[in-house]
């Protein structure tokens, strides 16, 4: 069933687990999320970036995943993933995305506030819950994310943006990087527990890629309720790609073949997101 992220969040939030948000932008990649999600009964966010919106129907997007979520046995959430324009967070809410990113990063403190706060109160009057970001997460090998400064997010104003926005979730920079690491991930945990001292809302975890599995076990531990993913999952069926064009056969396949065997290679790679985020090993 279609399900509000924000009570997902809340409810992984009181049993220390978090919900993998995987990154989307086809079928295959939402129905390869959503089986994984049922085949270890757990919830799942399905997020599309703002970064798709120019080559992806948002409004038959919206429709597909919220067809597939009505049929599915588990509860599973529309995310907007990073946008940066007020007109595509209105779309995605028209749309009934059942969350919301806006990323002001980029802003200073009290810019960012002004306008996320804003556009809080515009998703609330739907019912949309927004994820909002300070910091700022830099971007490493693979990634198809904007280029960010690596900032990390100070847990002062923390407080005060959430205190001041009113926003549900707060993306919370703690040296992960968007994509696949480049050197050894340096990742401050002892940051995130000031972090989440200073805010009670769930805290989200971006660049679930190439984090290490008992550091995500970890900062879960320490308060993060979201772990969005992309990179991996997007490798992963790559790689399935590369390595099937070698094979003679694959110039005469069938693409729906094809994409049906892409769709399972980005299973596994799901699947042990879902469990880690779940504790399950
Ligand atoms: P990765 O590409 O590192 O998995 O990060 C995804 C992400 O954070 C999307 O917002």
């Amino acid at each position: 069933m279609l399900c509000n992220t924000k009570q997902l969040l809340l409810a992984a939030q009181q049993e220390k687990t978090a919900v993998a948000a995987f990154n989307v932008y086809s079928l295959e990649t939402v129905q390869a999320a959503v089986r994984v999600a049922e085949q270890e009964e757990r919830p799942v966010i399905i997020a599309l970036g703002e970064r798709y919106f120019p080559t992806v129907d948002v409004e038959g997007f919206a429709a597909l995943v919220q067809a597939i979520a009505a049929k599915a046995n588990v509860p599973v959430a529309l995310h907007l993933d990073h946008a940066y324009e007020k007109a595509s967070i209105v779309r995605a809410i028209r749309s009934g995305f059942t969350s919301v990113m806006y990323d002001g990063s980029k802003y200073e403190l009290a810019e960012n506030i002004r306008r996320t706060k804003e556009l809080v109160e515009l998703a609330h009057m739907a019912g949309v819950s927004v994820e909002a970001e300070i910091g700022s997460v830099a971007r490493g090998d693979f990634s198809d994310e904007e280029e960010g400064d690596g900032t990390l997010t100070d847990p002062a104003s923390a407080q005060r943006f959430v205190a001041e926005t009113g926003v549900d979730f707060l993306a919370a920079s703690i040296g992960t990087v968007h994509g696949m690491y480049t050197g050894e991930p340096n990742i401050n945990l002892e940051l995130l527990g000031r972090i989440r001292e200073a805010v009670s809302v769930p805290l989200v975890l971006h660049g679930g890629s190439g984090t290490p599995d008992d550091v995500l076990t970890e900062a879960i531990r320490a308060g993060i309720c979201k772990v969005n993913v992309n990179t991996e999952v997007s490798m992963a069926a790559v790689a399935y790609l590369v390595e099937a064009a070698q094979q003679p056969a694959f110039h005469r396949a069938h693409l729906s073949t094809i994409m049906e065997s892409m769709q399972q290679s980005m299973v596994p790679v799901m699947a042990r997101f879902v469990r880690l985020l779940a504790h399950k090993r």
